[in-house]
């Protein structure tokens, strides 16, 4: 019998057509959110927000703004259950990474008094600055790791989701300025269930690369 995380990542699939009518429950919404919350992150930075979008409001402003390119992917925000926008930091500062370690206090993981030795870490950030300040090459590829979990745990769930790079990164941060202060998205992840009749990826088999050519075992 094979393990069931093979199971897990063998049924999941980019869905390309979702159902109107069908919406995912609020219990498993929470489950998805958790999963966000608790992926890892390079010194527990956390340097992301997830937006999610529930209301016709709001998909009406997702929908917006592939008004310029994209358009493939349009057609699932209306259709789906949710929509979640990954977003990561512009800049990642000291007070930033304080706020991390006050919770860290709070949570009992490390005491007040070793709060400035785990400043140490910081270095990371500071290493990972570009020319202008900003931390966004390193932030962003925290997020794809939050991406990957969720993946993961949807497949779990039996719910279908779409990965979408193809958004418009400076319109959505446009018409999401207020919700995206400080943060840019360039990845979003449509999630809900699949038409039945007019998903043609739902049937076709999985491929990747042979093990071969991705793992060396030394
Ligand atoms: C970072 C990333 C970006 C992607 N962007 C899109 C996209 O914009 N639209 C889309 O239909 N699929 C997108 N995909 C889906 C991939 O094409 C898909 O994951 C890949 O072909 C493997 O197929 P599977 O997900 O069905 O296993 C994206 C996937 C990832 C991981």
């Amino acid at each position: 019998m094979k393990h069931e995380i093979i199971n897990d990542l063998e049924s999941r699939y980019t869905a390309k057509k979702y159902d109107p009518s069908k919406k995912i429950s609020q219990d498993d919404l929470a489950v998805l959110l958790e999963a966000l919350r608790l992926s890892a992150s390079s010194i527990n930075s956390q340097p992301w927000k997830f937006v999610v979008i529930e209301s016709e409001e709001a998909k009406q402003r997702m929908h917006d703004s592939f008004a310029n390119m994209h358009q493939f992917n349009q057609h699932h925000i209306k259709a789906c259950s949710h929509v979640i926008l990954f977003a990561n930091k512009l800049t990642y500062s000291r007070n930033d990474y304080e706020l991390v370690l006050n919770k860290a206090v709070q949570d009992n993981r490390i005491t007040e008094e070793q709060k400035e030795a785990a400043f140490g870490s910081f270095k990371f950030v500071e290493l990972n600055c570009d020319e202008n300040g900003q931390h966004k090459a390193w932030t962003k590829p925290q997020v794809y790791l939050a991406l990957g979990n969720a993946l993961h745990t949807l497949a779990r769930l039996n719910i279908d989701s779409t990965t979408m790079e193809g958004v418009d990164s400076e319109l959505l941060n446009e018409i999401f300025s207020d919700e995206l202060a400080g943060y840019e998205c360039h990845v979003a992840l449509a999630i809900g269930y699949h038409h039945a009749s007019e998903d043609y990826n739902a049937s076709l088999p999985k491929s990747r690369k042979a093990f071969k050519d991705v793992i060396t075992v030394l």
